[in-house]
């Protein structure tokens, strides 16, 4: 990873963030990079084993500080308590990474109430419980704090089959631009990532189980022809944290490889047409340009 990173080593040097669901997946891509580049880490997320074991590794790797705790981003009490754990360890905190999410595919009416609720809480109330947490804290403290949330391409276009993820992560879209706007008074920036798909372990179990797979060939799918790579998403991901990027807030940055305008664009499916085949067709368009 250390050799992929873009920004200088010292690129987040005195920064403390904390990084939800940061043991495992892109999250913990994420917490490598900012390691990497001088910042203090904490991650967070429901299993502390996961998160003790992933903390030794990144620790040892990186040569850098990163603190696991256990939290439930549902729970708003133990987002008080992750901030104070954070703030009695390192002093402070800079930047929020929003990561933790739940989120399975199914039809629609196939789910429980519970089930709905469960990615919901998990992707919206989560977001907005850490949110809020740490923008009262950087409010009081005079803080000029910066937060980053994960989203996904289908928050903006909708998506089937993944309906409360989608609701979800569209609200943080919309908790995004709200408070870039209010908050720019207080110096605070809120800005979101829309990767398309990059392969993790958490993702592809839920999301493209068996046969589901090889309907996601990258080939067909995604214009550049191939998934993502973690130190991709993770150099735009420590741009955004890093100074570099003071002036934006408020944006939606997408990283998929052109995935969601070819599924968009009304004619991209003519890609499988054959450059000999062309020839026939052009013909028969000229030609009823001319007896029209
Ligand atoms: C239908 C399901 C279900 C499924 C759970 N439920 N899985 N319903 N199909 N596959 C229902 C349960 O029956 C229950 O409802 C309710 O959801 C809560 O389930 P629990 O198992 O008790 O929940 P919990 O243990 O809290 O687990 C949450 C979870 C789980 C979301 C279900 O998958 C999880 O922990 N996920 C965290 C990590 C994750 O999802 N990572 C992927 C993010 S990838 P009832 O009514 O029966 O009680 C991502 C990428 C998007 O977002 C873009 C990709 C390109
Ligand atoms: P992942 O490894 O499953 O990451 C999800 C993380 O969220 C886990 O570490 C999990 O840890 C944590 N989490 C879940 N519920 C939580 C809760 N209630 N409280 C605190 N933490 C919780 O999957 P990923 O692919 O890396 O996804 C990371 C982010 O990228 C998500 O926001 C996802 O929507 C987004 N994303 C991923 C892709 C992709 O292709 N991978 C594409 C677009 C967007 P615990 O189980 O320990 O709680």
């Amino acid at each position: 990873m250390k050799e992929k990173l873009m920004l200088s080593v010292n690129a987040l040097s005195g920064k403390v963030i904390i990084i939800t669901g940061g043991g495992t997946g892109l999250g913990r891509s994420m917490a490598e990079a900012c390691l990497h580049l001088g910042a203090q880490v904490i991650i967070a997320s429901r299993k502390i084993e996961v998160l003790e074991k992933t903390a030794q590794e990144l620790s040892t790797s990186t040569g850098g500080q990163v603190l696991p705790i256990a939290c439930d981003v549902r729970n708003y009490e133990e987002i008080e308590q992750l901030l104070a754990a954070s703030i009695a360890n390192f002093g402070k905190v800079d930047a929020l990474l929003n990561n933790a999410a739940g989120n399975f595919i199914s039809p629609t009416e196939r789910l429980t109430h519970k089930g709905f609720d469960v990615v919901v809480d998990i992707v919206l109330k989560g977001t907005y419980n850490c949110t809020l947490a740490l923008g009262k804290y950087w409010i009081e403290n005079k803080i000029q704090g910066n937060i980053l949330s994960i989203v996904t391409t289908y928050a903006s276009t909708g998506s089937g089959y993944v309906v409360p993820s989608a609701c979800a992560k569209a609200g943080v879209i919309a908790l995004t631009r709200s408070l870039a706007v209010e908050w720019a008074k207080y110096g605070i920036r809120t800005n979101a990532i829309a990767p398309g798909p990059f392969p993790t372990e958490g993702a592809w179990s839920r999301l493209f189980p068996g046969e589901v797979a090889k309907m996601f060939d990258p080939k067909y799918k995604i214009p550049l022809k191939r998934f993502g790579e973690h130190y991709e998403l993770a150099n735009l991901a420590t741009y955004l944290i890093s100074d570099f990027s003071a002036y934006m807030t408020g944006e939606i940055v997408t990283i998929d490889g052109g995935e969601w305008l070819k599924g968009a664009g009304e004619f991209n499916m003519l890609d499988i047409i054959k450059p000999e085949q062309w020839d026939e067709l052009e013909k028969i368009v000229r030609s009823s340009r001319k007896s029209s």
